[in-house]
């Protein structure tokens, strides 16, 4: 097997992180999302993601000359082009239905040998799987990367049962040479592992500070540093994530973990949080997040 041509699908801060990180390896990369209602310019959020990453401080994602190795495209013009390529990376929301109904349509026009993995932070395979055929499953399997692809170097990489060992050794090969990452096997267990661990750090920060009446940089200084995230701090590691997936991600967590795994008494989604979904806080992606806002228990953020 080889893995020559790539197309990436959802151009948010993950698949547009990921396609710039392939093209800075110097492979080409088709970067697809939906079509937004109304839209002139139908491969609009492709081309925006493309002139967002070279601008992200404070280091650009992707080198200038690197774009000419993305294409943005649609999904609704550009579909049969996933017909010809090696690797497919499905990067978009965190949606189970969503995700699975793009793996059928995929199913249908995918190449023979062509590789389809999932950039999901929680979702079971056997969950991603259940309704493509056994071809597809033999082909298929997580990679999920971590936030900002070009500078996070960890790999979880999830192997379904039915997945070959071709299949493995393929994109474990073209991921550690290609792309700079130390790829690690998970089981399909909730979270797999970082997010089993995260998910509930980051709940437990979050929920802690509105009870405790911190403000985020007190939160911070508390719960960032001295946890190993110096720079950003736990709040804003939720920013650059992008606030709107705690909610898909919680739930995953919620459905998957036994009834009585102490986490499920920290997946509340505060009110805050909601309201800031609402309003469009949800990070850097938006128009700000816990920096840049200031309603944190009424206290201001820098
Ligand atoms: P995002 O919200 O930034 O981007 C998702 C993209 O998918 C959007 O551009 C949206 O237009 C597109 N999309 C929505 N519905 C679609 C559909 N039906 N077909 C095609 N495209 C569609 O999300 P983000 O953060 O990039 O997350 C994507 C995936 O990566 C999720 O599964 C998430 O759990 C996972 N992930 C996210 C991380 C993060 O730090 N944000 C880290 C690791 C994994």
């Amino acid at each position: 097997m080889k893995i020559d041509s790539i197309a990436v699908i959802g151009a948010g801060v993950m698949g547009s992180g990921i396609a710039a990180q392939i093209a800075n390896a110097g492979k080409k990369v088709l970067l697809l999302d939906i079509v937004p209602e109304g839209a002139e310019d139908r491969s609009i959020i492709a081309q925006t993601a493309l002139k967002k990453l070279l601008n992200t401080k404070p280091a650009a994602l992707m080198h200038k000359r690197n774009a000419k190795n993305i294409t943005p495209g649609n999904l609704e013009d550009n579909f049969n082009d996933l017909a010809t390529v090696d690797w497919i990376i499905e990067v978009i929301v965190e949606r189970l239905d969503l995700k699975q109904d793009l793996y059928k349509k995929i199913d249908a026009i995918r190449k023979p040998d062509c590789i389809i993995s999932s950039n999901t932070s929680t979702l079971p395979l056997s969950d991603l799987t259940a309704g493509t055929s056994k071809d597809f499953s033999r082909h298929f399997l997580i990679t999920h990367f971590f936030n900002p692809p070009r500078y996070m170097r960890l790999l979880e990489m999830v192997v379904g049962p039915d997945t070959q060992p071709k299949v493995v050794e393929c994109l474990s090969h073209f991921c550690d040479y290609k792309l700079g990452k130390g790829v690690v096997k998970c089981h399909d267990t909730p979270g797999f592992i970082a997010n089993r661990i995260g998910t509930y750090w980051i709940q437990t920060a979050l929920l802690d500070a509105i009870r405790l009446k911190l403000t985020v940089d007190e939160a911070d200084s508390l719960a960032g540093t001295p946890m190993g995230v110096p720079k950003t701090g736990i709040f804003g590691l939720m920013d650059l994530v992008g606030i709107d997936i705690m909610p898909y991600v919680l739930e995953s967590m919620v459905h998957s973990l036994p009834k009585h795994d102490p986490f499920q008494e920290q997946t509340v989604i505060p009110d805050i949080v909601k309201k800031m979904i609402t309003d469009g806080y949800i990070g850097r992606k938006g128009k700000g997040g816990f920096y840049r806002l200031s309603t944190l228990n009424g206290k201001k953020t820098k």
